[in-house]
């Protein structure tokens, strides 16, 4: 490959686990993969979880290793939510494809090949419920030789008859510690330096999505060469520095309204999203040990109030201010 291309290709890419023993976590699905790898026997699959959690991954790695290179194309059907997937294409492409035949399984090239072929159906979700109902029937009369793999994030926007003739699988948002390796693994192979405090704010403001952490990493690297710090992954990812957020807060605390709305001021006039402010708020409010459960309830309560009416369009310089005095009446009934 060019140097060039090298360079440019995102890391999310360049670092996506190409085995299935490679995909990290998610023990269960990869101990159930590994097993049909072995035996050349698979269900129909569900994979449900939160983005970045390694679905995609999993179901790209397991059809490479089932076929292999020369047969991929021929046995493999990738679909996802950039392709039309209404009642028509599950009624044309999707059923063409499942009915095909296939030759009797016999390992190649040192690939299993089972005799069936697989549909991988990415962000599911999207697909509107008519589609799904007319996978029905297309999935049992060709059970024989296809497997459908659904991948989606929220499981409940599955219709139901699908979802029951799956093996479901969750995929949980990867741990602190299991994201950090994976972190420091790529950090090694592109000769960044990272500190213990850069590596775990980068697991925590990430929340479990590697594909986020990769992404925040990548772009730190572009913008600030090979030593990465901490503040240096804050600003590239968007979250509100700490000392904004405590400033608020203790402003809030003094009780003094001037204060407190010079404050809400300073946050709009920096331009940080106020969505985002309320839920770092929330974490701010929810460690606090010096306030009581009814405290923490009602400012909680308010926080949730306001987010809902930003995402219906409301003013985020009433809404944080809302919030910011339904806080100092709050804190200060803790004083009396
Ligand atoms: N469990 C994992 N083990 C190793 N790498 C992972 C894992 N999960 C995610 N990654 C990394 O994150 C990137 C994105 O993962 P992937 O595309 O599989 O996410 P996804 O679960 O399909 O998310 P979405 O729901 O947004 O589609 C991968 O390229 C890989 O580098
Ligand atoms: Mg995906």
């Amino acid at each position: 490959m060019a140097p060039l291309l090298q360079s440019s290709q995102p890391w999310v890419e360049k670092y996506r686990p190409k085995q299935v023993k490679d995909v990290a976590y998610q023990d269960e699905v990869v101990r159930v993969l590994t097993n049909t790898l072995e035996t050349a026997s698979c269900p129909h699959m569900l994979f449900y979880g939160p983005p970045g959690t390694g679905k995609t991954t999993t179901a790209l790695a397991i059809s490479h290793q089932l076929f292999g290179p020369e047969l991929y194309k021929s046995r493999v059907l990738e679909l996802n939510a950039s392709d039309d997937r209404g009642i028509n294409v599950v009624r044309t492409k999707i059923k063409d494809f499942a009915a095909v035949a296939v030759s009797s399984g016999q390992r190649q090239g040192g690939y299993p090949c089972p005799p069936f072929k697989i549909i991988i159906l990415d962000e599911a979700d999207s697909m509107t419920e008519d589609a799904q109902n007319a996978l029905r029937r297309t999935m049992e009369t060709h059970s024989k030789v296809t497997r459908f793999f659904f991948i989606c994030n929220y499981i409940s926007r599955i219709i139901e008859p699908l979802a029951s003739r799956c093996a479901k699988f969750r995929f949980k948002p990867l741990s602190e510690e299991v994201m950090s390796k994976r972190i420091l693994h790529i950090s090694n192979e592109e000769g960044l330096s990272l500190d213990g405090e850069a590596l775990s704010t980068l697991s925590s403001i990430s929340q479990g999505d590697l594909r986020r952490a990769i992404t925040y990493l990548q772009s730190a690297a572009r913008l600030f060469g090979s030593s990465i710090s901490s503040k240096d992954l804050i600003s590239v990812s968007g979250i509100i520095p700490r000392e904004v957020v405590d400033a608020l807060f203790t402003a809030c605390k003094s009780g003094n309204f001037d204060i407190a709305n010079k404050e809400v001021n300073n946050v709009l006039a920096e331009g940080y999203p106020v969505a985002q402010m309320l839920s770092q708020i929330f974490e701010v409010v929810v460690e606090d040990n010096d306030l009581q459960d009814e405290q923490k309830a009602k400012i909680c309560k308010k926080l949730a109030e306001a987010d809902k009416c930003l995402v219906d369009g409301a003013d985020e310089y009433l809404q944080l201010l809302d919030v910011v005095s339904q806080m100092m009446q709050a804190l200060s009934s803790m004083q009396s």
